[in-house]
């Protein structure tokens, strides 16, 4: 009898262990699904609900979310995060990052990288390209499954005039070398920086190019600090020009960006045959390229912003900004 009674309590206790378990089972499996799918597996088809857009609805009507080229302006709120996964992942990209740490600027690498592990891409391939005077300056940082640095090592230059004018030849010798087979997407990155919110695959795109924090209010074309001599090769009259960019940020296709680094050095090097050096360098010359071939994205402030300015009610997040820093000890 007291067998039995125990056989019974036993299998009570078996039977209520299953109720437990069951659910459990359940929700660990759709849970690992969820967060730990390799990275290079896509998720199986399964229907994505998300909101309905609507044709006689803007999702921002306070920022322009379109260029008259009929090129999209990502901020915040014009995008659906999971949407644009369900259509990206499944196509096992491969993003890869350029950044100089040239000089002192190698002290701003292990907060680039390891902000960047936080926020840039997360759950797609990326491989970073350190171009560096310096390599055994660079730290290790940890990288996550599916990511990884390759140290470039460029010489080192007298002035940081030239370091920023020979970035564009740099970054096009190397894509042409090694890049190009080993990335989707390239964006071209400052090192001096700092990823604190999600950059994702809404910033993909043909030719990507980031308006710059400190010209987006202004009110006529000839507040951007273009380059406004003749003689250069990057001259822009006061009648031209769309937005200013920044030279912080560009990207796209990595074909495209290689003809793009291509002909900025082009222009770079006509300049310098006619002694003359662009108002803001490499940067006049990006937006003497970006005014007669446009950029198919661009980037809000969002992308590209700088932490000495405060944070208008426009900006509802920042995603990457400067480390604030004094310019001229780091120059001299
Ligand atoms: C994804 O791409 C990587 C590198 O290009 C490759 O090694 C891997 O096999 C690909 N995975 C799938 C599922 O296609």
């Amino acid at each position: 009898m007291g067998k039995k009674k125990c056989q019974n309590a036993a299998r009570c206790v078996l039977l209520g262990l299953c109720f437990i378990a069951m659910p459990l089972c359940t929700w660990l499996v759709f849970r690992s699904r969820a967060t730990y799918l390799p990275y290079y597996l896509p998720c199986p088809d399964r229907l994505l609900f998300y909101p309905r857009p609507k044709a006689l609805q803007q999702r921002r009507t306070d920022v322009l979310t379109l260029t008259p080229w009929l090129a999209p302006v990502v901020w915040e709120g014009t995008f659906d995060s999971d949407l644009l996964d369900s259509i990206y992942k499944p196509l096992n990209l491969t993003i890869g990052v350029t950044a100089f740490a040239v000089g002192k600027y190698t002290q701003f690498v292990g907060h680039f990288l390891e902000s960047a592990e936080k926020h840039f891409m997360i759950g797609y391939r990326v491989n970073y390209y350190i171009f560096t005077d310096d390599p055994p300056e660079i730290p290790f940082v940890q990288l996550q499954p599916g990511r990884s640095l390759s140290l470039i090592p460029i010489r080192k230059y007298q002035h940081w005039q030239e370091i920023s004018m020979r970035r564009m030849e740099a970054i096009n010798l190397h894509i042409s070398e090694t890049i190009h087979q080993e990335v989707n997407y390239l964006f071209c990155l400052d090192i001096d920086m700092v990823f604190h919110n999600s950059w994702g695959p809404e910033t993909l795109g043909e030719m990507v190019a980031a308006i710059h924090p400190g010209y987006y209010k202004a009110s006529s074309r000839e507040m951007f600090p273009y380059e406004r001599r003749k003689a250069s090769a990057a001259y822009v009259s006061s009648a031209e020009g769309d937005f200013y960019y920044g030279g912080a940020v560009f990207g796209g296709l990595v074909k495209n960006v290689y003809e793009f680094t291509r002909a900025c050095h082009m222009t770079i090097l006509a300049d310098k045959a006619n002694g003359i050096m662009a108002a803001w360098q490499e940067e006049s010359h990006l937006n003497r390229h970006f005014l007669s071939r446009k950029p198919s994205k661009l980037l809000s402030p969002e992308y590209l912003w700088d932490d000495r300015k405060p944070k208008p009610s426009e900006l509802r997040v920042i995603r990457f900004s400067t480390v604030s820093k004094k310019y001229k000890e780091l120059r001299d």
